[in-house]
């Protein structure tokens, strides 16, 4: 596990933009994954910035997502495509056919997830992938508790989970489910980006990175994974054992 701090979100999110073109140059038709919530959002802004000035090239990459609130698709501002599409995606080359996202309205979740497998298993793994934490420990929607041999999953939000989602709908939405990749699949990325910002990710990050490994902080799973890079703000960095 690689730890890198960085004084300020801005500087993290740069960091990371950085380290996301260096993967896309070495390999330009990289499988990619990054989550939606507020986290990457600034990461999102670098990237775009770095091809519309050469550094960077999107247009052989691929793209998959990571989650879906169940009910949700790319017309309620807020769900997990919706804000990638917006923030990310409508302003890269990438074509929309290199990108593939659950739809969390689908009648046959199974489907999404039969054609989703397809999709990754076409590709043989992620390369990389860039996760949010959830204050209970989530990633993705790889809720506490969670079964990690599961390489897809369909599962009941957890309560915080529940109460923190009203920070991205502009209406009221009732969220019970999500649709993600299982920890499984997580796990066999070839390099995993933990990003964190801010104090109120300060003890959660402590925990996922000094607790015990358990499935009761998600999170914490990842360090089974060697190639696991925690990407944390001074902020959240700070609950951290000094050495
Ligand atoms: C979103 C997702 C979630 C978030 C996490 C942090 O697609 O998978 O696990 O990454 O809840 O959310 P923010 O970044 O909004 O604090």
């Amino acid at each position: 596990m690689r730890i890198i701090v960085e004084n300020t979100y801005e500087m993290l999110s740069l960091k990371i933009a950085k380290d996301i073109v260096v993967t896309v140059k070495n390999k330009p038709n990289s499988l990619i994954c990054i989550a939606g919530g507020h986290t990457p959002q600034k990461v999102c802004e670098y990237l775009i910035n770095s091809e519309k000035t050469g550094k960077v090239d999107f247009s052989q990459c691929f793209f998959v997502s990571l989650d879906e609130w169940v009910g949700l698709d790319i017309n309620t501002v807020g769900s997990c495509v919706e804000t990638l599409y917006t923030s990310f995606f409508n302003h890269i080359s990438t074509p929309s056919k290199q990108i593939r996202f659950f739809n969390g309205k689908a009648k046959d979740l199974s489907l999404e997830i039969k054609e989703m497998k397809e999709f990754i298993s076409s590709h043989k793994t992620i390369d990389l992938i860039l996760l949010g934490i959830g204050m209970n420990g989530h990633v993705g929607f790889n809720e506490p508790n969670i079964d990690p041999e599961q390489d897809f999953i369909v599962v009941p939000l957890d309560p915080i989970t529940k109460e923190v989602s009203a920070k991205y709908f502009d209406k009221t939405v009732d969220v019970k489910e999500g649709i993600s990749l299982g920890m499984k699949i997580i796990l066999e990325s070839k390099n995993i980006m933990l990003m964190a910002n801010g104090i109120h990710k300060a003890d959660i990050m402590k925990e996922s990175i000094e607790g015990t490994i358990s499935n009761k902080i998600p999170a914490s799973l990842l360090r089974k994974n060697t190639n696991l890079s925690v990407y944390l703000d001074i902020l959240a960095s700070s609950k951290l054992s000094k050495e």
